[in-house]
């Protein structure tokens, strides 16, 4: 069945992600400790063609590392699949998810965290091409880490025997993006690639990402809580709220018009993005918390902070459809329609 969204688009998805769910079970109270299920990610459907580049935007804890590493073959779901050219990731292990791991890589937030502190640059790189891709021969393998540096906009002669407490945060983040093209994948996901940078070292990435997915034909699910990256990098958004996508749709058209009332929260809230968003609402409003959607058990989970909500939001839980052409929102008073 075709997700709502990408009607009328036509190429085929090299991702197709449907109906994920992954919940977790966490105890809250220091007291009187109370376990719950948490759903991480519910009912989760996307796809990622050839060459996109998609942003999955959401606040903390929304369950955007979740989809991350479930897309990656690294968490368990409990329901739903996630297809790559056709064929279930989900529930691979050894040589098959090795092979996966040809195609996708993930670019994690923090650079330092990855990066083995023991180990130099020179080898850090050349390990993720052994292993994945079979290379013995050194000679090849030194070639092909030299123009992966040349490639980050890295000099070799000056990092190659460094290791990662020597290399500035910028450097790093290149480091870690070389290692995960050691395979020459077909798909990036990229998780917060540049929070932990400086604001000149996070333009370069994503300036360098950009320039990596037109020359490689990339595509990448660029994870971020940052509306203004997303709408620089990427065609299409997916925003997320509580394991929940609420709105999808081109990037220009959810941050012009967008459909979901969070949305238009977050844009509120975002003086660069206001510019370009008409506050309707007198003043707007403060920005107010998720938790106060994480008891909800009925209706929809935005609706305590939603200030266009209506009786049928407490009861009934809005589905993800399509509201205006190419464009789906999870909501039962869409805004912008005509
Ligand atoms: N391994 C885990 N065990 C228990 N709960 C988890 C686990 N991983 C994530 N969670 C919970 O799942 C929810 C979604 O977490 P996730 O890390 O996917 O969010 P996120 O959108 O990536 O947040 P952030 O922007 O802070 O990285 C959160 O409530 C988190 O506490
Ligand atoms: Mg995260």
């Amino acid at each position: 069945m075709p997700t709502p969204y990408d009607a009328g688009t036509g190429s085929n998805p090299l991702l197709s992600v449907n109906d994920l769910s992954v919940t977790f079970r966490k105890s809250r109270g220091s007291i009187r400790r109370t376990q719950l299920t948490i759903k991480a990610a519910d009912r989760v459907t996307f796809e990622i063609r050839e060459s996109e580049i998609v942003s999955l935007v959401g606040e903390s804890g929304s369950g955007k590392t979740t989809v991350a590493r479930s897309v990656m073959g690294l968490q368990a779901a409990s329901q739903g699949s996630i297809r790559y050219r056709g064929a279930e990731v989900l529930g691979r292990k050894g040589s098959s998810l090795r092979d996966y791991w040809r195609e996708v890589q993930m670019i994690y937030q923090d650079p330092f965290e990855s990066l083995d502190p023991g180990r130099s640059v020179q080898t850090i790189i050349s390990t993720s091409i052994r292993n994945l891709t079979g290379e013995r021969d050194n000679d090849a393998i030194r070639r092909k880490v030299i123009t992966l540096l040349e490639e980050m906009e890295l000099d070799p002669a000056d990092v190659l025997n460094k290791y990662p407490h020597q290399l500035s945060g910028g450097q790093r983040q290149r480091v870690n993006i070389a290692r995960a093209l050691a395979s020459d994948p077909k798909l990036i996901l990229a998780d917060e690639p540049i929070t932990m940078l400086d604001a000149a070292q996070k333009m370069n990435i994503l300036r360098l990402l950009r320039r990596l997915q037109s020359k490689r034909r990339l595509s990448i699910l660029l994870v971020t809580h940052d509306l203004a990256s997303a709408r620089v990098m990427s065609q299409r958004i997916l925003v997320m709220y509580l394991g929940r996508l609420v709105e999808v749709g081109a990037t220009e058209t959810v941050m012009s018009r967008p459909h979901h009332p969070y949305v238009e929260l977050i844009l509120q809230s975002t003086p660069r993005l206001r510019r370009n968003y008409e506050v309707q609402a007198e003043g707007g409003r403060a920005l107010s918390s998720i938790e106060q959607s994480e008891d909800v058990t009925k209706g929809c989970a935005f609706q305590p902070r939603c200030r266009y909500s209506t009786s049928i939001c407490q009861t009934t839980e809005p589905e993800l459809t399509e509201k205006s052409s190419g464009h789906s929102a999870a909501c039962h008073n869409p805004l912008n329609v005509s």
